[in-house]
């Protein structure tokens, strides 16, 4: 079970690094959104990992063991459509007992461990955040799936592992933190045997995105700054991104599209107990908490800015998802041929 209390996010907050140093890597990573695109692009690596360092543990407290958005079903609680989400993954990639899989940009392994148990497959979890991996080992331990499952630490952009090796191959709210799809998507279809699938949740911009309406643009910064985000990619980028890179597409999906329940509603709701710790007034009361520990020095110096910039994401993805200019459940299955 994940560790989910205030000490715990407190003491969490910067992962492994030391935590004098913390209200440095906040601003270092406030700079990266604050420039140029291409320094962003460029410094993807120590963007990506400023930011998960500093937001793990916050992330643990609000959404658990597993960091994604689920399509939602009506009467259904959070928990169930976080597991659903998963569920439904696997059943798409028809994964197989004893099969070898590959969860790309993996967290603390919340989907990894849940997927690996559904289907009694064999997940490796690829993922280059140091503290995160440590955290996913110790829950792999506890949920006794350490002798099947493992992780490893490396960019999706350059996997340590041989052409062909993967019966399956699946990302869930990662692969949008790529500079550039095509190379993540190449790097997928190389090491997945011939035949084999891919399916992933993409963060994408709908076709509702206006690139001239400054509102749009507006919005789609705060994601970007909120969530450790290089430029967000249209769904026809991913479509075509996939295609470059040889996947056969087999069918492709905004789930957001007719979804029974909006799927921002667990950030947007005032009072949720299901989701207390996602929503304004929960936001209220971490603001405070998370006040008062930087104050006596058991949160690190910076610890607010974090939450700072997490309320900023909260905005953005409501607004986002409001305007349907923004989903973050672009579903695909693909196929990498014969
Ligand atoms: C929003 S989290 C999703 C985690 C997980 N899929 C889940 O649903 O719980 C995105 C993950 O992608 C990982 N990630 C981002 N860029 C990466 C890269 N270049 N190589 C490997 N992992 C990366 C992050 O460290 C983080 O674990």
């Amino acid at each position: 079970m994940s560790k989910a209390g205030a000490l715990d996010l407190a003491a969490g907050v910067g992962g492994k690094m030391e935590k004098k140093d913390v209200l440095n890597a906040v601003e270092k990573y406030e700079n990266y959104h604050g420039g140029e695109e291409e320094d962003k692009n460029a410094n993807y690596t120590d963007m990506v990992n400023k930011y998960y360092d500093l937001v793990t543990s916050f992330y643990e407290f609000g959404w658990g063991e597993s960091f994604h958005f689920p399509h939602i079903g009506k009467g259904e609680s959070l928990k169930e459509s976080m597991k659903r989400h998963e569920h439904f993954i696997a059943l798409q990639l028809g994964l197989k007992p004893g099969q070898k899989v590959l969860d790309v940009g993996c967290g603390i392994g919340g989907p990894l461990r849940e997927i690996a148990r559904f289907s009694l497959t064999s997940v490796t979890g690829l993922n280059n955040n140091e503290y995160q991996i440590s955290r996913g080992k110790e829950l792999n331990r506890i949920a006794e799936v350490d002798e099947t499952c493992e992780f490893v630490k490396a960019d999706f952009m350059k996997m340590p592992f041989n052409d062909n090796v993967f019966d399956a191959v699946y990302a869930i709210d990662a692969t949008c933190h790529a500079p550039d799809a095509l190379g993540c998507y190449k790097e997928i279809y190389r090491v997945l045997k011939p035949g084999q699938h891919f399916a992933a949740y993409e963060w994408c911009l709908t076709d509702a995105f206006d690139a001239n309406n400054l509102e749009h643009q507006r919005i789609k910064k705060e994601i970007e700054i909120g969530d450790g985000l290089p430029d967000i990619r249209s769904t026809h980028q991913c479509l075509e991104a996939l295609k470059h890179a040889g996947f056969e597409v087999i069918w492709d999906k905004d789930l957001t599209i007719g979804a029974p329940v909006p799927w921002y509603s667990p950030l947007e709701s005032q009072f949720s107990l299901a989701s207390f710790r996602l929503t304004t007034v929960g936001l209220f009361f971490l603001r405070y908490m998370v006040k008062a520990l930087e104050c006596v020095g058991i949160a690190p110096k910076g610890s607010q800015r974090v939450l700072s910039f997490l309320e900023r994401a909260r905005a953005g993805l409501v607004e986002g998802g409001k305007k349907e200019i923004f989903t973050p459940m672009y579903f695909f299955l693909v196929r990498k041929p014969l």
